[in-house]
């Protein structure tokens, strides 16, 4: 069988987090009791979660020459991610991400850009025929906006799918989406978008509504254990969530964008592809953190005959 194409063009993050007793004071010094280096970043979680779903899968992003950067590439092969639209930096550090946890779950998080900030539109048009070759592409927002914008472009030229997950929702995103064939925005990205927060079948119908003034086609709507909403050619659908003990919702959208692209490649309807994509979003959150959360196509498959009827 002809594995299906996806192409993501995104960011690749270094998240170190520490679990801390309390956060510390201004100009105090704690220890941590533990931390961590994982590989992350959205771009990159939704590539691995295609990937395992059984997806070829390539990858246009922008890492340092540093030694997170190394690790990255090294995580991305190990997951058989094809690395051809890759570029390092050496004047920019990879995009990291410093995680402070506590004792309560509550977390405090910085993020710095780094390297994600140097994909540029150029390095798009030179790595075009990874874009016009893929049966569907995604991007998000952890990169610039001119670039989600080339890349939309190059593909809707092609003719190639474009899923378009809008988060975070920078102010650039309410004009992106009219670029987009489909549109993944989670409930508080909805929010900032469009000022209305949806948590219910109305109120998402009412924010579908409002995408679409925007210039959405196709919306799908991701609302945590609430479930998804999809808007498809007109028709539209509510979608409860599966009922599973959450460990760690970290992720869940990516892991949900990473499968709904895959089955989308290999020509799926949007409500079936979305049904694979939340199975295995329920799959990630029993599991904790990010990295190794996503589950291979055997696992979505035997959850979804486990729960035929729910
Ligand atoms: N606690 C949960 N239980 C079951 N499914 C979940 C849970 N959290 C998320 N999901 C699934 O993952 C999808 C995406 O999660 P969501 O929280 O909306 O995205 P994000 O991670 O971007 O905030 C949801 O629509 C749902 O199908
Ligand atoms: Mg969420």
């Amino acid at each position: 069988m002809k594995h299906p194409k996806v192409t993501v063009i995104g960011s690749i993050n270094g998240d170190i987090s520490f679990a801390v007793d309390k956060f510390p004071m201004a100009n105090e010094t704690i220890l941590a009791k533990g931390s961590a280096l994982c590989m992350g970043g959205k771009g990159l979680n939704q590539a691995i979660a295609a990937a395992r779903a059984g997806a070829q899968t390539t990858m246009i992003g922008c890492v340092g020459t540093d030694s997170i950067g190394d690790k990255a590439i090294a995580y991305a092969k190990d997951n058989g991610l094809d690395l051809a639209g890759l570029k390092r930096v050496s004047h920019t550090m990879t995009g990291t991400a410093g995680i402070l946890v506590n004792n309560a779950g509550e977390n405090m998080i910085v993020v710095s850009t780094g390297a994600n900030a140097c994909l540029t539109t150029d390095d798009l048009h030179t790595h075009a025929d990874l874009i016009t070759g893929a049966d569907i592409v995604i991007t998000q927002l952890e990169i610039p906006a001119d670039t989600v914008r080339a890349a939309l472009n190059i593909a809707a030229k092609a003719r190639v799918r474009t899923l378009f997950n809008p988060a975070p929702a920078t102010p650039e995103a309410a004009d992106l989406i009219a670029y987009a064939d489909i549109i993944s925005p989670n409930e508080s990205e909805t929010h900032i978008i469009t000022g209305i927060y949806p948590h219910d079948e109305t109120s998402a119908s009412q924010a579908a509504r409002a995408l679409c003034a925007l210039g959405a086609k196709d919306v799908l709507i991701t609302m945590g254990e609430a479930g998804y909403y999809v808007f498809s050619q007109g028709q539209s659908e509510y979608f409860t969530a599966f009922k599973v003990n959450a460990v760690d919702p970290t992720g869940a959208g990516d892991v949900f964008n990473g499968v709904l692209a895959k089955v989308l490649a290999g020509h799926g309807s949007l409500s079936d592809a979305a049904r694979f994509a939340s199975a295995a979003a329920a799959l990630s959150v029993l599991r904790a953190g990010a990295e190794g959360a996503a589950p291979d196509w055997s696992q979505i498959q035997d959850f979804l005959t486990q729960n035929a009827t729910v």
